[in-house]
């Protein structure tokens, strides 16, 4: 039988994906985190790569097994998902896309180099929040190593479609997934997701589906739009 290229569309394409959540450090043995669980940043890895994609995945702190045929980067902080990141870009040409779906830190902390310890009679520690590099921005404006096609994720409760249209600009990345997150099923943590892709195009929105689903979707998409002419 005749081979059939058109099922692994992205071979020879590179990609980035980030997933989870990021752990921000107060001091050794304690940390700041979030409710992420990673599913829909590994479930787009693993579809990237069944399509036939080179795939780094930086991941947050998660639980969940790393996907197969991706190279997995694990991270805990902000600042070190940036680091790996910029790590992962070629040292010459271009990634073809980068799709951020990790729940990063939007704050992180001074680190304290010991444990804090209680005082007797003494207010508790007051910790300090500074803001973190912002992962989906600083690879959007990469200049001359901007990735080809830059993708983010946007989670919101209210006003859903326009305020994931301001961030899409904000960031000044090419197409924005925004995630309802009121939706009754729970998208953080839980198993599925309802997205409106946002491009230049306008909005495009799809039905409630398992976050599997919506990666593989959203891998198809990317694949049209990469290998398109
Ligand atoms: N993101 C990132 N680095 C950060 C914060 C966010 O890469 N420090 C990315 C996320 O991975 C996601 C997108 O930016 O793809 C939007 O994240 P979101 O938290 O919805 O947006 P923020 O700009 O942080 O705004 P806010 O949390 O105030 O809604
Ligand atoms: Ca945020």
């Amino acid at each position: 039988a005749a081979l059939r290229p058109v099922e692994k569309p992205l071979a020879g394409k590179t990609a980035l994906v980030t997933s989870g959540p990021t752990h921000e450090p107060i001091d050794p043995v304690r940390y700041i985190a979030n409710r992420s669980s990673g599913k829909q940043g590994h479930a787009i890895a693993a579809a990237l790569a069944d399509l036939g994609a080179d795939v780094t995945l930086v991941s947050g702190p998660v639980t969940l097994p790393d996907p197969a045929g991706v190279r997995v980067v694990r991270v805990e902080s902000a600042r070190d998902m940036l680091a790996a990141c910029q790590a992962a870009l070629p040292a010459s040409g271009l990634l073809d896309v980068a799709v951020c779906a990790a729940a990063v830190a939007d704050w992180g902390v001074d680190v304290a180099p010991q444990k804090l310890k209680k005082q007797d009679g003494a207010a508790p520690p007051a910790i300090a929040l500074r803001p973190n590099p912002d992962i989906l921005a600083t690879l959007s404006a990469a200049g001359p190593q901007r990735p080809r096609l830059v993708v983010g994720f946007a989670a919101e409760t209210e006003s859903v479609i326009d305020h994931a249209v301001a961030k899409r600009a904000r960031k000044g990345c090419d197409w924005i997934c925004a995630n309802d997150v009121s939706s009754a099923t729970g998208t953080f943590g839980g198993d599925r997701n309802t997205v409106h892709l946002i491009s230049a195009d306008g909005v495009e929105s799809w039905p409630d589906l398992p976050k599997t689903d919506v990666a593989t979707r959203l891998a198809r998409r990317i694949a049209e739009t990469l290998i398109s002419p």
